[in-house]
């Protein structure tokens, strides 16, 4: 199969998704991998195409919180404040429906569904226009960076795809904050770090947020089921750096001879580029730069042709959007500083 890639014509885009088509959208945060939630041969084709673990949940994305009312019934006292504070936005909110609307593969069996109203115009007139609840895992193959581009996308599912929504490069670049306030009677709690903040949610709310306690210690068994898979991993090893152990790191990989490739912001990178083989800069030297260049950069610096023997990756402070950069570094790093 031929994929698409559709700039602006939305129609093509539900014409595809009606006929249980996939059609890759972007959003603030990362690509999603858009399919008829209630269609499940649709849903099912998103599962074989990404090669995701049938256990993990998907996302269903809505055009507002209206369509929301249609599925759920029992609301989480804080659904109101959060849906008007956050929607739309990087915040997606798990929830209990009513039996019988989702075929089961949507939840991969919990009882349980997360929807996200995503901060993007094309995709937000999609979802109107379509008038349909779309699945949307992050439009990646398992295992790999989730994709910040059309390109990142098509590199992954060309040819097993019919479409891809493109709208250049995300502006978050990681995916959004998952938040289980699926029981009325329990304080929400943090699933999955994001660009919405525990810290900046506990100044709205004036309430403690908890964070799934997997979050604080890797071995407990995460609460999304989708976090305890290998992530974001590219093939080449990656190290994190600590501020202070670049100029360490990197007379390390010299004295071995070992291609070595930086991501960092200015500050760092310039300063150690002449000794590198690759460098992947982000835009500046704050974590939100950091952030939206972290998938990207790994992508780049896993290219075959560089051949880079290990790939060297900032740090920042566990605080804010650091707690989210650092929970997907982390992964991609498999836990790994350089030390
Ligand atoms: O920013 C995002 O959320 C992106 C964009 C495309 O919207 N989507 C995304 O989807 O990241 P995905 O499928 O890659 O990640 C969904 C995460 C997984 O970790 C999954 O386990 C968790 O959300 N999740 C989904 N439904 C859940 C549920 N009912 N209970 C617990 N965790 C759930
Ligand atoms: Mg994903």
């Amino acid at each position: 199969m031929e994929t698409k890639k559709i700039d602006t014509n939305i129609n093509e885009a539900i014409e595809i998704l009606k006929s249980d088509g996939l059609v890759a959208f972007p959003t603030e945060t990362v690509y999603g991998l858009g399919a008829n939630a209630l269609s499940e041969t649709a849903v099912k084709r998103v599962f074989a195409v990404k090669g995701r673990p049938s256990d993990n949940p998907l996302i269903v994305h809505v055009a507002d919180f209206e369509q929301v009312k249609q599925y759920v019934t029992n609301f989480h006292p804080l659904t109101e404040k959060l849906v008007d504070m956050y929607w739309p936005g990087p915040l997606t909110l798990i929830l209990e429906p009513k039996a019988g609307i989702f075929p089961s593969v949507v939840s991969a069996g919990l009882k349980t569904i997360s929807f996200r109203m995503p901060n993007n115009t094309k995709t937000l007139a999609l979802l109107r226009e379509a008038n349909l609840p779309l699945v949307g895992p992050s439009a990646n193959t398992s295992g790999r960076p989730s994709p910040t581009s059309a390109e990142h996308v098509y590199h992954d599912l060309n040819g097993k795809i019919e479409g891809i929504l493109d709208d250049g490069s995300t502006s978050i670049g990681v995916e959004s904050t998952v938040l289980d306030i699926s029981d009325p009677t329990k304080p929400p709690m943090i699933l999955r770090p994001g660009a919405i903040t525990k810290e900046q949610l506990e100044t709205d709310l004036g309430i403690k947020i908890a964070l799934d306690s997997y979050l604080i210690k890797e071995n407990d068994t995460p609460k999304s089921p989708g976090m305890k898979y290998k992530h974001y991993s590219p093939e080449t090893n990656v190290l994190m750096v600590r501020e202070e152990d670049w100029h360490r790191a990197v007379t390390y990989a010299k004295e071995r001879q070992l291609k070595v490739g930086v991501m960092a912001g200015p500050s760092v990178a310039e300063k150690v580029r002449a000794d590198t083989a690759a460098v992947f800069m982000y835009q500046d030297d704050s974590v939100e730069a950091a952030t939206r260049g972290l998938f990207a950069g790994l992508r780049a610096l896993d290219e075959p042709l560089l051949d880079l023997d290990l790939i060297l990756v900032a740090t920042f402070p566990e605080e804010k959007l650091g707690v989210a950069y650092m929970n997907r570094l982390k992964k991609a790093a498999a836990q790994q500083y350089f030390d």
